[in-house]
């Protein structure tokens, strides 16, 4: 492996796949090489690699049209928009190619609406601990100052307040009383699994309703069925102004989606704002097939019971384990928070053939394929188990590190 014509922008693990099938990952044809992907490419591959569904589509159509180019009409993309705003309650879609994209639509969308009302006052309520995304004014968005370093100024206009705390959504609201957007996850995933009090979502859409301001919901990580709803915030039976969501949408094919209400996607009118590969055909086929499976197969009722099914399992396994603080979980979506950091469990993991992800230091994240197996299921959680309580006895005084 020689990565030095790459820039570093990844501390990569020293493993390359070279192929998958479901919820397999090979670094080569024999079974030994075989790891158990509990992390779906970071929430992409809600269908497991290689899905024969999604694959064919692909290939039929790079046969037949990749790409042409948004002056032209392009029907697939029609026919997507109109399949998520049906899933989604939203009217109108703008489609790009990641998360960090669809939001930077949204906030653009914000800033449109906040000047028809006082150019001078548009604002961003965005919440500790978010992740909204690597581009400038995502990034801005983002709470984490270690990702914001060095790339100073920012970008002004946002305000941050606590993460599933509605006063201080209240209080900024009245600071800022016009012009106004609130931008939040539904469940913060690289802030480390927080999930909100029941009630949260409703509670700002009560607020942003009496204020005028717009609710921006983040489902780039919990969309595509991941929580069990096709998006999360369909739990609370809330629809947001604005939902943008990316990762799961074609099972692997760069696309992100920004949908709105009617009158706020009007905002936008020709040259407003553009993307020269959002919404090609090769990208809405690959979505629409992958949301074609996630329908047929009843993916989000699988995602909700595999879900519960899993935190369940979880609990039992590290009932015993000193070192785990609390599970929890939504869906497909799932943290195990440890009393210390733990980024050494990843590699553990990986030596035995299992991907994970520690997040925030000390929480350990699953995201596994929405069409996992129970026995799979088993496997993960019992190697896993094995791999953390390996952990705990290296940290046991008098123990050595782990390997
Ligand atoms: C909630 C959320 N928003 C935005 C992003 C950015 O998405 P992308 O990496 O596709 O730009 C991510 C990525 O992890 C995310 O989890």
């Amino acid at each position: 492996m020689d990565s030095k014509h790459l820039m570093s922008t990844y501390a990569r693990k020293p493993v390359a796949f070279e192929r998958g099938d479901g919820v397999w990952l090979y670094t080569g044809d024999g079974e030994d090489e075989r790891y158990l992907d509990a992390l779906s490419g970071l929430a992409v591959c809600g269908l497991g690699h290689a899905h024969p569904a999604v694959t064919a589509a692909i290939a039929e159509q790079s046969a037949k049209l990749m790409h042409t180019s948004n002056i032209y009409a392009i029907p697939l993309q029609e026919m997507l928009a109109a399949r998520l705003c049906q899933v989604s309650g939203l009217d109108a879609a703008f489609f790009c190619n990641s998360g960090a994209e669809a939001i930077e639509a949204a906030i653009k969308l914000a800033r449109l609406h906040a000047h028809a009302d006082n150019p001078a006052d548009a604002r961003i309520i965005v919440t500790e601990n978010s992740f909204h995304g690597r581009t400038l004014a995502a990034l801005t968005a983002t709470a984490n100052p270690a990702f914001q370093s060095g790339f100073e100024p920012l970008v002004p206009g946002f305000v941050r307040v606590p993460f599933d705390d509605l006063d201080a959504v209240q209080a900024a609201l009245e600071e800022y009383p016009v012009g106004s957007a609130v931008l939040v996850e539904p469940i913060q995933c690289e802030g480390g699994i927080n999930i909100p009090a029941p009630g949260y979502l409703s509670g700002l859409r009560s607020l942003c309703d009496r204020h005028g301001a717009l609710l921006i919901l983040d489902e780039v990580q919990t969309g595509s069925a991941r929580t069990g709803k096709w998006f999360c915030y369909q739990h609370e039976a809330v629809l947001p102004d604005i939902a943008v969501t990316a990762k799961g949408l074609a099972n692997g094919v760069p696309i992100g989606v920004c949908l709105a209400r009617r009158h706020v996607a009007e905002l936008f009118s020709p040259g407003a704002h553009g993307s020269t590969f959002g919404g090609n055909p090769l990208a809405c086929r690959a979505s629409l097939a992958t949301l074609d499976t996630i329908e047929d197969q009843d993916l989000c009722a699988r995602a909700g019971e595999l879900g519960n099914y899993l935190l369940g399992a979880l609990r039992t396994r590290l009932s015993g384990c000193g070192l785990v603080r609390e599970i929890r979980g939504k869906g497909l979506i799932l943290g195990i928070e440890l009393t210390q950091p733990c980024r050494e469990l990843v590699d553990l993991c990986l030596e035995h053939k299992l991907l994970i992800n520690v997040t925030v230091e000390h929480t350990i994240r699953l995201l596994p394929p929405l069409i996992m197996e129970q026995d799979q299921a088993d496997q993960m959680v019992e190697t896993l188990g094995g791999c953390i309580e390996r952990f705990a006895e290296s940290k046991t005084p008098g123990n050595g590190e782990p390997s």
